[in-house]
């Protein structure tokens, strides 16, 4: 099928069914045109909190459709590739938070939303990249243990100065932008403002300029006086920000990818939607502990 009429097929079959379409800002600029609303974690779970839809397709990975499906119990929440799972996400388990309990009693835990819905479970109470600092602080503990990005955990440690107890995941098309990257962008490009993504290495942090969660980046770069900027973060960042900001110039590290946002395809979404696959369950006992972490983060 050519690409319009996938998309005219997707645009009718949504309306019939009362999907509401979810993408994230790392998506393929031809989702973005299927879109109810595009965004980063907070902006899209927010979305998912709220939405009157039956059924909620996900273009994102599946933590993303998984926090979905924890706040909406009662809806359909469809992620159209049941591989899209996110890398960091999967590297702490429920058993290591519950090892990082028992070594550190009375510790509260905040997991990043980057956590499978067993980890949420364990955890406090979530946090996503834009938020992470201000829901530390908000902690009446002087330490907190912080799963599982040890990039954006060390940044909470530095912003917040309280003793973060961290774990060991990481994302590795953060892990792999590297100082010197950045130096030969800023070479080519020395008016650009430099902004990272908090899940980047702290050596690549500490020659940014901000650093700031996907949505914050888009905010920021409208308002800014400056007119190039290099982008630090998955390269796909580069087509939202050129799509809501078209008169300003934004250089991404192209080498930067994340193979699973980038498994959503159009003729995925198409039979996501045809045959409303596949299908994020979560167990109830697992679904209530997680919901109560994510709303304590939303009620803040
Ligand atoms: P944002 O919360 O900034 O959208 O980031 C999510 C993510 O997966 C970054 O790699
Ligand atoms: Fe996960 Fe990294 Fe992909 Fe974000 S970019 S979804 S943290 S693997």
């Amino acid at each position: 099928m050519e690409k319009d009429a996938i998309v005219d097929r997707i645009k009718s079959l949504k309306k019939e069914k009362n999907a509401v379409i979810l993408v994230h800002n790392y998506q393929r600029p031809e989702i973005y045109e299927i879109a109810d609303f595009i965004g980063d974690s907070l902006e899209l779970s927010r979305k998912a909190a709220e939405t009157k839809a039956d059924i909620i397709v996900f273009c994102g990975v599946r933590f993303m459709a998984e926090t979905a499906k924890i706040l909406s119990p009662e809806k359909t929440v469809l992620l159209p590739d049941k591989d899209a799972g996110c890398q960091m996400a999967n590297m702490v388990t429920a058993d290591d938070v519950r090892r990082l309990k028992s070594e550190n009693p009375k510790i509260p835990v905040v997991s990043y939303v980057n956590t499978t819905a067993e980890v949420k479970a364990e955890s406090d109470i979530c946090c996503t990249s834009a938020n992470a600092v201000k829901i530390v602080e908000s902690l009446n503990s002087e330490s907190v243990i912080f799963v599982p990005d040890i990039n954006l955990g060390s940044y909470v440690q530095q912003m917040t100065g309280k003793n973060i107890i961290l774990a060991h995941g990481f994302c590795y098309a953060h892990m792999h932008i590297f100082p010197d990257m950045i130096t030969g962008l800023k070479k080519h490009h020395p008016e650009a403002v430099v902004i990272a993504h908090p899940e980047c290495r702290k050596d690549v942090r500490d020659m940014a300029d901000e650093i700031l969660s996907t949505g914050g980046m888009i905010k920021f770069a409208k308002e800014s006086p400056a007119n190039e900027f290099i982008i630090a973060t998955e390269s796909g960042m580069v087509e939202r920000l050129k799509r809501e900001i078209p008169y300003k110039t934004f250089y991404p590290v192209e080498s930067s990818v994340c193979i699973n946002m980038k498994k959503i395809t159009l003729e995925k979404v198409l039979g996501s939607l045809e045959n409303e696959q596949y299908r994020i369950e979560i167990e109830e006992n697992v679904q209530k502990k997680a919901y109560a972490a994510l709303m304590k983060m939303l009620n803040l």
